[in-house]
């Protein structure tokens, strides 16, 4: 069996994050499952706001040139997003923003060719009771435009302070069943379209 690279990021760089959390405790359970995973913090890739005449002016930023250099090497994508006003956070859809941008010193690893063809899970967390579950469909939205395949697993972790325990579990056994076979879906997956 092959062993797909998973490429994990959570949408939040706050100390203490609860989608960083949830994004933490996916690395056993994928490893597990036979993959390498790569987790991210995107505080490790920090961008400006995406503005064209920037772009036009400096091209895109290192961090940019280097994160896309880790997306193509994924066959897969693991993003968790905190739910802001129903949607995804500035620094999420920024940093997608700019790594789909072509970069004209390396037309190979960037653009759309970081994305496309690549398997993705959407998953959300929320200090409060709804799991954050209107930012999964914005989410799954995103990631399909970028041509991720997207699978129909998902996940949207509720009053997610409590809900994620220390040893990085999900405290409600139905709640863990419901990450896991998330989680090898998305192995599995990347594995057929690798
Ligand atoms: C601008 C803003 C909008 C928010 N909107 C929502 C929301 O629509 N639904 C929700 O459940 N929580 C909302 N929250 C609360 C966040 O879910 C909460 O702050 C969360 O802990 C942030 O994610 P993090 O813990 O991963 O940093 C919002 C927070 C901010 C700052």
């Amino acid at each position: 069996m092959s062993t797909p690279r998973i490429l994990v990021m959570a949408g939040s760089s706050r100390n203490g994050s609860l989608a960083r959390r949830l994004a933490a405790a996916s690395v056993a359970p994928l490893e597990a499952r036979g993959a390498s995973v790569d987790l991210i913090e995107l505080a490790d890739y920090p961008m400006p706001l995406y503005n064209g005449d920037l772009e036009a002016e400096s091209g895109l930023p290192e961090a940019a040139v280097s994160l896309q250099g880790r997306l193509y090497e994924s066959q897969g994508l693991l993003v968790v997003s905190p739910e802001y006003n129903g949607s995804i956070t500035p620094l999420l859809k920024n940093t997608l923003d700019w790594c789909s941008r072509p970069n004209p010193d390396d037309a190979e690893r960037s653009g759309g060719k970081v994305y496309a063809g690549r398997a993705a899970a959407a998953m959300a967390t929320s200090p409060g009771p709804m799991g954050g579950v209107r930012v999964l469909f914005h989410l799954r939205d995103i990631l399909g435009y970028l041509g991720l395949h997207v699978i129909p697993q998902q996940l949207g972790v509720g009053m997610a302070g409590k809900a994620i325990g220390a040893d990085g579990r999900l405290a409600e056994a139905r709640q863990q069943d419901m990450f896991e076979s998330t989680l090898n879906a998305l192995v599995d997956t990347a594995r057929r379209l690798a």
